[in-house]
């Protein structure tokens, strides 16, 4: 198999060494002849890192090294057999590539976006013949993340997202199957891990350093929400959240928040500008947690209530399978457990009773729970039986 790739940044870089690791020979192509370079040297950089750990036999950088073409040439993607798109993050910049990439590429060609926030549909509507067009989504850095989304659009072709998965799964990824809807899966479920740690930040319930303890020490999660926001930076989180707001037709439950959007604003972007919710310059020292372990849990349970709806929610509108949110949750954004998993545990009553505590307290549609949860509780049932 042949695969094009446009944009050769920090995720058409990753990909591209996915692919050609996978055995096929990869065109990597950016309009920006330095962008090239820089990949050039990162990938080479980064395989030099997986020869000296020894998970890679120096023969076997090298034949990967060679399968890759870095090129500023579209005419090079005649003999593709799947062309994947990772440029800027804009809806004309991307319909425009794929006019012109059709002209080129052989009619059995796949198309694909990476895209994160923009819809499958609309990104197909510029091609000729949209049928062969589907979303691949990797994560961040793309040769670490096992998950990979793939997203169907309505103009897909019956079948091509299992034959999408089949191929994914052989590049050594984990494939879900997603609907084209705002946020895809992961996008779209981790959303209140960051909103309601803010808001209960923003309402002086607790102070940053101890609702990140709550969610690490208590919750068993890897990062706490600031430590993570400050890590993906509030360019890029600010950016989704406001996005998945408007392509929800600003559904109260995904509402950005002034907190994030003022250091966005400020252009404390987090770790990379040296300073986010936390300050990274040298010398600061960082602020202690409140270690009680009972405001803690009400942190927590808030938090995690608030996930597992959305991933009942998302459960209830088809968006995933229960095994792909499973799936996508753990592997995509590492959380110690699946959020309906997670709902069997504590027992969709109690999910429910915390959820209709926050509604009666606040009277803002942002608590809503699911009806689906309702119906688990209505009928006593989990969503794992017998595990
Ligand atoms: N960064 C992430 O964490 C992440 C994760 C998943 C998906 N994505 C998505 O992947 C895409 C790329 O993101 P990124 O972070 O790698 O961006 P990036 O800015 O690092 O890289 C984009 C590259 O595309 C090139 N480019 C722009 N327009 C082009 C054109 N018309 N033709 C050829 N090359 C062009 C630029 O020169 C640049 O090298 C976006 O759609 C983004 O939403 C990003």
């Amino acid at each position: 198999m042949i695969v094009g790739i446009i944009g050769s940044g920090a995720m058409g870089s990753g990909i591209a060494q996915v692919i050609a690791t996978a055995g096929h020979k990869v065109h990597l192509l950016d309009k920006n002849a330095q962008a090239l370079e820089r990949a050039a040297k990162s990938i080479k950089g980064s395989l030099r890192k997986l020869s000296a750990k020894g998970k890679l036999s120096e023969n076997d950088a090298a034949d990967i090294q060679d399968r890759l073409n870095f090129t500023e040439a579209h005419q090079d993607f005649g003999d593709c057999d799947l062309v994947l798109e990772a440029v800027v993050e804009d809806l004309e910049v991307k319909q425009n590539l794929f006019r012109e990439v059709e002209m080129i590429v052989p009619e059995h060609c796949i198309l694909a976006s990476n895209t994160s926030s923009l819809s499958i549909a609309s990104i197909a509507s510029a091609c000729q013949n949209p049928e062969r067009f589907i979303g691949i989504h990797f994560f961040n850095p793309a040769p670490v993340m096992p998950l990979v989304e793939i997203i169907p659009a309505v103009q897909t072709r019956e079948g091509l997202a299992e034959e999408i998965k089949d191929m994914v799964q052989s590049w050594g990824k984990l494939p879900v199957i997603a609907q084209d809807t705002p946020g895809f899966i992961v996008n779209r479920v981790a959303r209140p891990f960051y909103g309601e740690a803010i808001r209960i930040y923003e309402e002086g319930i607790a102070d940053i350093a101890t609702i990140d303890w709550a969610m690490t020490e208590l919750g068993g999660f890897k990062m706490g929400p600031f430590t993570l926001m400050d890590f993906i930076g509030h360019d890029v989180n600010y950016r989704v959240t406001e996005s998945v707001f408007a392509s929800f037709f600003y559904d109260p439950r995904y509402k950005p928040s002034f907190t994030q959007k003022r250091l966005f604003e400020a252009g404390y972007f987090g770790r990379k500008s040296g300073r986010g919710f936390y300050n990274y310059q040298e010398g600061a020292v960082p602020p202690a947690p409140t270690r009680d372990e009972q405001l803690g849990h009400y942190i927590l349970n808030r938090i995690l209530a608030m996930l597992i709806n959305e991933a009942i929610d998302a459960l209830a509108l088809r968006v995933a399978s229960k095994e792909d949110l499973e799936l996508a949750m753990t592997k995509g954004v590492n959380y110690p457990k699946g959020l309906l998993a997670w709902a069997d545990e504590l027992g969709a009553q109690h999910v429910l009773a915390t959820l209709d505590g926050l509604y009666k307290e606040y009277h803002e549609d942002r608590y809503r729970a699911s009806p689906l949860l309702r119906k688990m509780v209505r009928e006593n049932q989990t969503f794992f039986p017998g595990l």
